[in-house]
């Protein structure tokens, strides 16, 4: 006979060596970033020892972690509907539906959820996820919410455990937490607290477990990456470009990249790494935000408009099939229709293979929220603008790749019967058809059409290639 189900009130809840005692099911929703990404997977490895195995669907779980983002107003919207949804739930499996919320909403709102959602049983801070197995303890214990957006002076990753579960064939390694920017729109600065880098040889050791299980591609994640300045073994800091190094020395990781990074970071030895790391692909994200140099004064982005204009022509010097991706927000205050134009021009004579926009939205505590704001019928309308020549140029980029030959890291099957799924150098999804399985493997494929957001191709065989 199975043991009874634990209910909320359960004294020690974290003892799973009980005879008889059923597995636990925990369900993870990750918004926002990859750094997010990142978290989620690390805290499903947390709780993995303690019995919790991950499922795909909320229903039936006895824990709900929802990791939020709260870097626009929708973004945080977006986590009261979803909690909303999980109370009703929560209430038809009896309450035995543990909820954490993590992330930057619970660093940044922690006392709000609380009095919002009192269903919710934890509010977790990014900084604080290797407490998660005491934190529930103490949620099964106690009434009411627990919380802890504590951030502690010792580093969260001198306490997570060795990564435990295969991420897939692309793998996200945070190699940073935090950012001391503080550009004006920005909550990061505040939710995820100073910058600071982690030690050379941890990420070392993750990579080569990530490529253990699996991984060909790994992304090296922080705020702002490209200041990277984690301690050696030496005792002297390393930079990004001699971790990439020694990145492309282990067997079996194909391919490296690096995100997200700020202009005034990209150091000359970064600039020239593209030129030399074997591994490194030819695709950087490097948001700009606006092109007009007043308004990346009022964002406090530090440069100006030339000076990213001449890092992507020292980049292409160094790479000269480099791509190009950025973030553009429109309808900062202050922002004139002349500032926008600069934005408008700065992107036709750039040309991006992919990009990111947003309409400038007003976040609590940051500098800019308190300016007088722009109208949103103006901000939408640039949006549109931009958006249209984002498009434009994506389709551009993707056009020019078709008769390419191009090595393709599979990383899956594709959406139809019989197709396999992978990126290319520029990280474009492409599809193939091939009844093969591939996952993992580098192929190499001649691109033949796109798709709106995709490009598809037809693998070559070895004979081909050589011919
Ligand atoms: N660290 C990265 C950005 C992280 S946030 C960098 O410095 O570039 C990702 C993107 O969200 C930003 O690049 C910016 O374009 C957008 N963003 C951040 N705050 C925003 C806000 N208040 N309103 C609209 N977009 C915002
Ligand atoms: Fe935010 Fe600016 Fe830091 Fe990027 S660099 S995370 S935009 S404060
Ligand atoms: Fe969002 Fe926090 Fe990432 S605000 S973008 S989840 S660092």
């Amino acid at each position: 006979m199975n043991a009874p189900k634990p209910t909320a009130s359960e004294p020690n809840a974290t003892d799973f060596t009980a005879p008889g005692r059923t597995p636990r099911k925990l369900h993870v929703v990750t918004h926002g970033c990859q750094m997010n990404v990142y978290d989620s997977a690390r805290m499903a490895d947390i709780l993995r020892p303690l019995g919790y195995t991950t499922v795909d669907a909320p229903e039936g779980a006895d824990m709900v972690i929802m990791n939020t983002c709260h870097i626009r107003e929708r973004a945080e919207e977006k986590v009261f509907s979803a909690l909303g949804r999980l109370r009703v739930m929560k209430e038809a499996q009896g309450g035995n539906m543990m909820i954490a919320v993590t992330g930057c909403v619970a660093q940044a709102e922690g006392e709000v959820l609380a009095k919002r959602a009192p269903y919710v049983d934890l509010v977790v801070g990014p900084q604080s996820y290797h407490r998660l197995p005491e934190l529930i303890a103490a949620a099964h214990r106690k009434q009411g919410v627990v919380i802890d957006t504590e951030f502690p002076v010792d580093q969260k990753f001198d306490h997570l455990p060795d990564v435990a579960a295969p991420q897939g064939v692309v793998s996200y390694l945070s190699i940073q937490e935090g950012c001391d920017k503080f550009c004006s729109f920005c909550v990061v600065p505040y939710t995820r607290g100073a910058e600071a880098s982690r030690p050379a040889l941890s990420v070392l050791a993750e990579a080569r477990r990530m490529v253990a299980l699996g991984a060909r591609e790994i992304a090296l994640l922080g705020q702002n990456v490209n200041a990277y300045h984690g301690e050696g073994p030496d005792g002297a800091a390393w930079g990004l470009p001699r971790l990439l190094a020694e990145m492309a020395e282990i067997n079996g990781l194909e391919r490296l990249r690096y995100t997200t990074s700020h202009p005034n970071d990209m150091s000359d030895d970064l600039i020239l790494a593209h030129r030399d790391n074997p591994k490194l692909l030819p695709f950087l994200h490097l948001p700009v935000q606006s092109g007009s140099d007043r308004i990346l004064r009022a964002m406090n982005r530090k440069h100006d408009a030339d000076h990213f204009r001449r890092m992507v022509d020292r980049l292409r010097a160094a790479r000269a099939d480099i791509a190009f991706s950025s973030d553009f927000i429109v309808g900062h205050p202050g922002e004139t229709e002349s500032d926008f134009q600069d934005t408008m021009r700065l992107v036709r004579e750039t040309g991006f293979a992919l990009a990111y926009s947003f309409t400038y939205s007003p976040r609590p505590g940051t500098p800019a929220a308190g300016l007088p704001q722009l109208a949103d019928d103006v901000k939408t309308a640039r949006l549109h603008e931009l958006q249209a020549e984002l498009r434009r140029q994506q389709d551009a980029f993707n056009a020019a790749t078709v008769g390419l030959t191009t090595p393709v890291l599979f990383t899956g099957r594709g959406r139809y019967e019989g197709q396999i799924a992978g990126r290319s150098l520029w990280l474009q999804p492409v599809v193939v058809e091939n009844p093969a399985e591939l996952t993992g493997q580098i192929g190499t494929v001649k691109i033949t059409r796109t798709n709106t957001n995709s490009i598809v191709g037809v693998l070559l065989t070895k004979e081909q290639i050589a011919a």
